[in-house]
């Protein structure tokens, strides 16, 4: 039976069309399921639209929608942009999908049944655009939001709540027991100290509007609606049949789950506890990333300078986009996007060392020796390279694991540096002259050998471009492959080289007019 291995991005709210920040954290998702698929896991990938809630409602009639029509819409421009990045989901879960309101009854209907449900009346403050409430104590003076700053309203309604505070010693148990539940680590101590500041039952009802999923009917309240964090956190498990067919169940516990920062609490406190109750396995990681800016401005729809994920990959490339992504920034810190910096990343990462690496390798492969690489002479030549290659692979899978893709990519970039630096050190040019052809044919063997595992590791990360390097080097970038000369260091058989072009093309300047203060203005 092959390891399984589940994957979540956050479902996206549709009061707004998909930004950087959605696509930052479905390109990670898409990258681990890629990487564990070529380990030979069987993978499921989920992502999807967050669809109920009083924010939509809201948005929806600003637009003169109904808020199902709305959805409908947004929701589609989510799922259209990510087929157009070729995102390998497995579902694509939409929480006004029938199946997931049957799901998300079920949970209440058990959590109710087990007495961690009780009818109360909810006074207090509450932030549309977060969905969240706030006591007195944790608005501003001005009565604004406490993360975003917008204002909150002021709610007195009846309401059911769920016995978060009954929870509290079981999370902190949890999150003691479990070192890595929550990525990066240092994340965990933030998280922690708000649990032992104590924790107040949660509303989970609301009267006051109706998008939403009602009660179970076996209840008898049907003016409440569900509170949208409970129905949205339960998109995790009813996307595998919870409450409905259950046949993805045994895919659960999710392996990770990624998030912004600005969703921690909810996953990370809410979640476990309402999987508690539901007496569901907890996940074994929730990753948390932090915040892009741009050009060190945060990004807003006034300011004019949100990044559209769209046509950055579509100009510079989505393969490059992607690496951009994940190189720039370490995982679960803020980062700045700005064209400088990812043209700097395509000319230098992927330009020079990579592409240019494997253009030397076919230009000298065909001066030489009409484009036949003879690998299996590097072995006598380039032994202790080899050896250390594999010790770098080694180090590999636990950087994937921890999510720190910033240090997988800069170990594979230290294995890419040996190729060049092979080159540079052996003088092919001299060495022909010399009469020295088995040298040289050791070292095209060597280059040819370390770029075949290079496109592997690198295929969930870049996988288009690495398909170019497959195709030079005659290899399948599969999960076959991926052991035979990646985890078992294997050589490649004997092959002659096919010529691709070459694959980063400099660029000379942002491809987007920049304004004189430094914030890009999206071409007309
Ligand atoms: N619907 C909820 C999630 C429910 S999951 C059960 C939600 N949706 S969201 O569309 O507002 O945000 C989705 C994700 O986008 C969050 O993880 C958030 O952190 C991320 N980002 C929003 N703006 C961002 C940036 N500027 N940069 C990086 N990520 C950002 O929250």
């Amino acid at each position: 039976m092959p390891e399984k291995f589940y994957v979540t991005t956050p479902i996206y709210y549709v009061n707004d069309v998909p930004h950087i920040g959605h696509a930052y954290t479905t390109i990670i998702a898409d990258i681990l399921a890629r990487y564990h698929e070529l380990k030979g896991a069987h993978t499921f990938f989920l992502t999807g639209t967050d669809e109920h809630g009083q924010k939509i409602e809201q948005a929806a009639r600003s637009r003169g929608k109904t808020p199902a029509e709305y959805s409908d819409t947004i929701s589609s421009t989510f799922r259209s942009l990510w087929d157009h990045f070729g995102i390998r989901y497995d579902r694509f879960i939409r929480t006004t999908d029938e199946s997931h309101k049957v799901g998300v009854q079920k949970a209440f209907a058990t959590m109710l049944a087990k007495g961690d449900i009780y009818k109360g009346e909810y006074v207090g403050h509450y932030c549309v655009s977060c969905e969240t409430f706030f006591t007195e104590t944790q608005i501003t003076k001005d009565h604004n939001c406490p993360d975003c700053g917008k204002e909150t309203q002021l709610l007195k309604e009846e309401s059911y709540f769920f016995r978060l505070s009954a929870y509290q010693d079981r999370l902190l148990t949890w999150y003691d027991a479990n070192e890595k539940c929550i990525l990066p680590t240092s994340r965990k101590s933030e998280v922690v100290r708000f649990v032992e500041g104590g924790l107040d039952d949660l509303s989970i009802s609301r009267t006051s509007f109706t998008w939403g999923i009602p009660l179970p009917v076996s209840v008898g309240d049907p003016k409440h609606v569900i509170y949208v964090w409970l129905d949205a956190l339960m998109n995790y498990v009813t996307a595998l049949g919870y409450g409905s067919h259950s046949e993805n169940m045994d895919l659960w516990p999710a392996d990770y789950h990624l998030i912004g920062k600005d969703i921690l609490r909810f996953h990370t406190i809410f979640w476990p506890a309402f999987l508690m109750s539901l007496e569901l396995p907890l996940p074994k990681h929730i990753a948390v990333h932090g915040w892009w800016t741009r050009d060190g401005t945060k990004m807003s729809k006034s300011r004019g300078n949100v990044v559209d994920p769209k046509k950055m990959a579509d100009l510079y490339h989505l393969d490059s986009f992607r690496y951009f992504l994940v190189r720039e920034v370490p995982f679960g810190q803020d980062g700045d996007f700005g064209q400088r910096a990812l043209i700097d990343r395509i000319n230098n990462d992927l330009g020079n060392d990579l592409g240019n690496l494997l253009n030397r390798l076919i230009g000298m492969s065909y001066k030489y020796f009409d484009g036949v690489i003879v690998s299996g002479q590097c072995e006598k030549y380039y032994s202790e390279e080899l050896k250390r290659i594999q010790t770098v692979i080694g180090e590999l899978d636990q950087l994937m694991v921890d999510i720190q893709i910033n240090r997988y990519l800069e170990y594979l970039w230290r294995i890419l540096s040996m190729g060049n630096k092979a080159i540079d050190t052996a003088k092919p040019w001299v060495r022909m002259k010399e009469g020295k052809e088995a040298e040289v044919q050791a070292l095209l063997g060597f280059i040819a050998n370390l770029l075949a595992k290079v496109a592997l590791l690198l295929h969930p990360i870049m996988p288009e471009i690495t398909l170019k390097m497959g195709r030079a080097l005659k290899i399948t970038l599969d999960a076959t492959s991926f052991k035979t000369y990646v985890t078992e260091g294997q050589l490649l058989a004997d092959f002659t080289i096919e010529k691709v072009p070459p694959l980063f093309p400099k660029i000379e300047a942002p491809l987007i007019a920049e304004a004189s203060g430094g914030l890009s203005i999206a071409a007309p």
